[in-house]
């Protein structure tokens, strides 16, 4: 496909969307469904982000494993709790809930709290491998007995985020695995190899297409 095939296409949709939601809004039809800033729905294990993440310190990216990889963060299925709870509480019936499940082979139905527009895009992967941490977007996670959304996560909060952090040229994290060669100087003493290249700065889109794509 060609350049100019391409901008058209992505102006036709970009009309489309932009068309559906002026509908909306003539329709008198409010209903952004993100718009749930402190949402806190009961869940059907009472599952405590409080005791796990807090108490035990389980890292977020054991239960949550896509949050670096892909644009879902993920909720971990039971038999991931049961990795701990075949020995671990196991008489308590919530316990017995998880482990039903995993007999069963029916997921738990955990309610979503944090929900966009099918119109905006978000990607986890980007965010989390440019160094922001969980509890700036989802807050004091590690606290909570019962999830709840803290940030209002509309489109100005996003693009509060994007505009100071183009202003403050921030760099992205370095990787955090070390490089083959840098490994081969840590064991032979060797001069460790030259930087790849410049530390990059952030550039958090500001354009309509990016996150309405
Ligand atoms: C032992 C597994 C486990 C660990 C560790 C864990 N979580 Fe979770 N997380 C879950 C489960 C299960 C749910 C779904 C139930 C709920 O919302 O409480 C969840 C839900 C969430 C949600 C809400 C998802 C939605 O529906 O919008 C967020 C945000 C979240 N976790 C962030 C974190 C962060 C941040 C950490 C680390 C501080 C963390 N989690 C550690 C298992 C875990
Ligand atoms: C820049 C802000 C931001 C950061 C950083 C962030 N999240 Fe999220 N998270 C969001 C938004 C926005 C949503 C709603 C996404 C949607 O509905 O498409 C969300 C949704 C979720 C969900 C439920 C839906 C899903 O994607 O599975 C989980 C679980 C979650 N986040 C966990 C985490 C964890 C764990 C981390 C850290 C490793 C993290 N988030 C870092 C903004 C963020
Ligand atoms: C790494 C080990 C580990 C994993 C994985 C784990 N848990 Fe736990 N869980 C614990 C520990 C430790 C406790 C605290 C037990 C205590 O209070 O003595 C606990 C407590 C609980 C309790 C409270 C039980 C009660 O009656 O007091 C529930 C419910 C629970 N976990 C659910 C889950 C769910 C759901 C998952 C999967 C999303 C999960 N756990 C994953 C270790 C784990
Ligand atoms: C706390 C700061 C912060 C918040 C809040 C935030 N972002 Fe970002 N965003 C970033 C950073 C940092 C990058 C990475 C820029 C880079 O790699 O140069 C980014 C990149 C992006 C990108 C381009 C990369 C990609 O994934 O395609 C999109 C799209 C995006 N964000 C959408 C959103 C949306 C939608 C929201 C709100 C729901 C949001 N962001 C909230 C900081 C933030
Ligand atoms: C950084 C990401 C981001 C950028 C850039 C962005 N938006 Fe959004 N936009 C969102 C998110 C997230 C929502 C859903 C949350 C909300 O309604 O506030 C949204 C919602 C909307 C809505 C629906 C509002 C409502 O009340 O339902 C419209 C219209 C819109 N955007 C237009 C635009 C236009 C026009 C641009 C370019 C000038 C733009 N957006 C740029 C993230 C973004």
């Amino acid at each position: 496909m060609n350049d100019a095939s391409t901008r058209t296409s992505r102006s036709a949709r970009a009309t489309g969307w932009m068309g559906a939601l002026s509908a909306l809004a003539l329709a008198g039809c409010s209903g952004p469904v993100n718009n749930q800033q402190g949402y806190m729905p009961e869940q059907p294990v009472a599952f405590s982000h409080a005791v796990h993440a807090g108490q035990y310190e389980l890292d977020c990216q054991y239960c949550h494993v896509g949050a670096e990889k892909s644009r879902h963060a993920g909720v971990p299925s039971s038999s991931v709790c049961m990795n701990c709870h075949t020995q671990v509480k196991k008489d308590s019936p919530e316990i017995q809930k998880v482990a039903a499940s995993v007999a069963e082979n029916k997921p738990l139905e955990w309610v979503r709290v944090h929900r966009l527009p099918d119109h905006a895009y978000f990607n986890h992967a980007s965010h989390v491998t440019s160094g922001l941490k969980c509890q700036t977007c989802h807050g004091p996670v590690q606290e909570m007995v019962r999830l709840e959304q803290v940030e209002p996560m509309t489109m100005g909060w996003c693009l509060d985020c994007h505009r100071e952090t183009a202003a403050a040229q921030v760099s992205a994290l370095p990787p955090s695995a070390p490089r083959s060669g840098e490994l081969l100087a840590m064991s032979t003493g060797a001069p460790p190899p030259a930087p790849l290249k410049e530390p990059r700065i952030l550039q958090p889109p500001t354009d309509c297409s990016s996150c309405h794509r």
